[in-house]
């Protein structure tokens, strides 16, 4: 067997690791939850969660993909040395899969208004035709269904031609934009006349909000947005060094996803405070009230294309590592190349995609427990594949690999210090599993 790839270096690691964790769940989920959340409360009990819950089972997938330099049904085999706990692998490519199903849809609307957003712009539109015009559109046959397949297949490409050339590279060309784009739109938002009525709304925390639902909401937020709870991060972590401080590097991918989604929030809501628009406008914030807030500023027509181009360069490197998952199981597992397998799973993507996406239109009356297709697979693997999945990961790596083997993985082989394994391994064996538990129980009394 020929040498595994590995990413290039601490850097390689970070901008990797950072690209799959932001994505359409930092721009565009994050602001909409905290506007329907309370703002500053909601942000306080993410930052909890983010620490708590999202770190400590960050940290076991890295080490158990680096353990097992294997995709993420491999490396379960090879670190347990049976065929035993294989299974949690298979969720976590399943889960990867459903979420690709509609997370593609999605990815295929911020193509769709990149285009519009160059081609026309939204000026001409008052907020009711722009309302009208995104309903129209997401329901469409063929329309969506075609940028999804273009996006699908850029996103293709990029895995098709591999771990370094491929995925890193695209991630160091795409996350500096990417983060400038944020600060740019940072800038513009805050420099509004009447945007600080929107900082106060997003830093001020106003506890009367917070209910047990605000903290299930965080918890939930967390998972997605750190992408865990599907072997993403284990895949990922099979392609890391032994030098690299898997610790630091878990921290810093951890700050940097948290950084773009306050900054998406700062970026979002002083424009909507100072045009007078309710922050609690749900997912929609993104392809209906943003583009009425632009044709509301000045030079409007520039800041909707930069908007909707960092959302799919955000969407474009969180879908490479889904795909990933995907990719390294069916090429390493049944032993087919990476290029076919990565051609493989896209085809398969695009099918599921179709399904999700004429379930919004043509196909909408047809119901899986009253829930749409589309709306199915985002519950499904939001409310249980996701959460039992991490919930496994973290139960294997706590109790099953061994404080011995965690350490020598941790301190790569002894060389370096790795302080904090005491209380990572307290919260990975205790506080994490009790919160997963108490979302999932949640979520399963809401849904029936
Ligand atoms: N973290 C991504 C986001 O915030 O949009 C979504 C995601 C990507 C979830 C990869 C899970 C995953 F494995």
């Amino acid at each position: 067997m020929g040498k595994r790839a590995s990413f290039g270096g601490r850097l390689g690691v970070l901008l990797v690791a950072a690209g799959s964790a932001v994505g359409l769940g930092n721009i565009w989920r994050f602001p909409c939850e905290l506007g329907q959340n309370g703002g500053g409360a909601f942000l306080l009990i993410y930052l909890v969660c983010a620490v708590v819950i999202g770190l400590p089972i960050m940290l076991a997938e890295f080490s158990l993909g680096r353990m097992g330099q294997s995709n993420v049904v491999g490396t379960f085999r090879r670190v347990s040395g049976t065929n035993k706990y294989r299974w949690i692998g298979y969720a976590g490519v399943l889960c990867a899969l459903l979420i690709m199903g509609f997370y593609g849809v999605v990815c295929g609307w911020t193509l769709d208004y990149v285009y519009q957003a160059v081609a026309h712009g939204f000026s001409s539109m008052t907020s009711e035709e722009l309302s009208q015009s995104f309903k129209d559109f997401s329901v469409q046959p063929v329309r969506p269904v075609l940028w999804m397949m273009l996006f699908l297949t850029i996103n293709c490409v990029v895995v098709f031609l591999g771990v370094k050339e491929g995925i890193e590279r695209t991630s160091k060309v795409l996350m500096p934009l990417l983060l400038l784009l944020v600060i740019v739109m940072c800038v513009r938002s805050v420099t509004l006349p009447g945007g600080s009525e929107g900082l106060r709304f997003l830093f001020e925390p106003d506890f009367s909000k917070l209910t047990p639902q605000v903290v299930l909401n965080a918890m939930g937020q967390a998972f997605f947005s750190l992408s865990l709870g599907m072997g993403c991060m284990t895949t990922y972590g099979s392609y890391i060094g032994k030098d690299i401080n898997l610790g630091h590097s878990v921290l810093q991918v951890t700050i940097l996803d948290t950084m773009v989604s306050i900054l998406s929030a700062v970026a979002i809501f002083p424009v909507v405070f100072a045009m007078g628009i309710n922050p609690s406008s749900g997912p929609e914030l993104a392809f209906i009230t943003l583009p009425n807030v632009f044709n509301q500023i000045p030079g409007g027509y520039i800041w909707a294309i930069l908007f909707f181009l960092l959302l799919s360069i955000a969407a474009l490197t969180s879908a490479i590592s889904l795909l990933e998952v995907i990719t390294a199981f069916v090429s390493e597992e049944l032993k087919i190349s990476r290029k076919k397998s990565a051609v493989y799973a896209t085809v398969l993507i695009m099918i599921l995609g179709v399904f999700a996406s004429l379930s919004l239109g043509v196909w909408s009356e047809y119901k899986i427990f009253g829930f749409s297709f589309f709306e199915f697979l985002d519950d499904v693997t939001a409310r249980f594949v996701m959460p039992l999945t991490g919930l496994s990961i973290s139960w294997f790596v706590a109790w099953k690999v061994g404080r011995k083997r965690l350490e020598k993985e941790l301190t790569n082989g002894h060389t370096i210090r790795a302080k904090y394994l005491g209380v990572f391994l307290f919260l990975l064996k205790y506080v994490t599993p009790l919160a997963i538990i108490v979302v999932f129980l949640n979520q399963t009394i809401d849904f029936f």
